[in-house]
């Protein structure tokens, strides 16, 4: 039997319009699973659930907005009904604005926050509600190296990422007793549109890429193998649990010796 397997189980992946979103929902269906896939605008899914099912997998295109309680009810009783029932939530929809510190007004903070904090967890809270029911779920809430690092420019975002790692490990804590494991799949750098105009400046990855161990920013593809290992019962008694793939930049940022040492 291949613990890795995702036959017969089926996933939600929240803001699979694109990015990150859209490959963690090919990686479920590569591995097996049925996928329900949401964004804010149903035709932005049309090309995620055209590849879901060139793969021979159902897929359910669902509207949500994770900023509103009514749209968080309503997509999960929409995918509930749609798929019978889900096994597996992928808790990824998130955006960021990049400032300093000092310029970051208190929309800039809502908009942040309340997408990347407040929406995992009323999504979180919305499918396990009905999860529990069965005695099963995995839930991976979508992190970033910011989870356990700062960053200059970034306060609202880091302060919502350390706050996904915090709530992972109360999730996990509370639902565990309902065969829920809660796990926090923390990325890297990965050119997206969310931070596309980074990349065009070749200084700043030039100095990005020097700080990573494998030297090289993330790839598509980099994240499925994590991500099938947290949705899958490979994982199964591993819970609250943050898995950093950032290509080893978490791990130290500064050089400490000379290069005429
Ligand atoms: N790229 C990276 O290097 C990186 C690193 C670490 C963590 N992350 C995190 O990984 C996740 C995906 O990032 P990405 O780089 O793929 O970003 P992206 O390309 O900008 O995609 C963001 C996704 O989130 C959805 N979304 C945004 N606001 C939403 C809302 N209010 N309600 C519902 N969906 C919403 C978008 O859907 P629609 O616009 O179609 O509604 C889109 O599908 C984010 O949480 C991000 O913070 C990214």
């Amino acid at each position: 039997m291949n613990p890795f397997d995702l036959t017969g189980k089926t996933a939600l992946v929240t803001g699979a319009s694109r990015g990150l979103g859209k490959g963690f929902a090919l990686a479920l269906a590569r591995s097996g699973a049925d996928v329900v896939v949401t964004s804010r605008t149903l035709s932005s899914l049309d090309d995620t659930v055209a590849e879901i099912e060139a793969l021979g997998r159902k897929a359910w295109p669902i509207v949500l907005d994770v900023r509103e309680q009514d749209s968080i009810e309503a997509a999960a009783e929409a995918a509930w009904s749609a798929a019978g029932h889900l096994d597996i939530l992928v808790n990824n929809a998130g955006c960021n604005v990049r400032k300093p510190a000092l310029e970051v007004t208190w929309d800039d903070w809502n908009l942040i926050l309340d997408t990347n904090l407040r929406g995992v967890f009323f999504t979180a809270q919305a499918i396990a509600r009905r999860m529990v029911g069965r005695g099963y779920g995995r839930i991976i809430n979508i992190g970033s190296v910011t989870c356990v690092n700062g960053y200059s420019g970034l306060a609202p975002y880091c302060a919502s990422r350390g706050g996904v790692k915090q709530l992972t490990m109360s999730l996990a804590d509370d639902w565990g007793q309902h065969g829920i494991t809660v796990n926090c799949l923390a990325p890297g750098w990965f050119k997206t549109a969310q931070n596309a105009v980074m990349y065009e400046d070749t200084g700043w990855v030039d100095y990005l890429t020097d700080r990573i161990p494998l030297k090289r920013p993330g790839a598509p593809g980099d994240l499925d193998g994590t991500l099938v290992f947290l949705a899958s019962d490979a994982s199964a008694y591993m819970t609250g649990q943050t898995l950093l793939v950032d290509g080893g930049i978490s791990v130290g940022a500064v050089k400490a010796v000379p290069k005429k040492a």
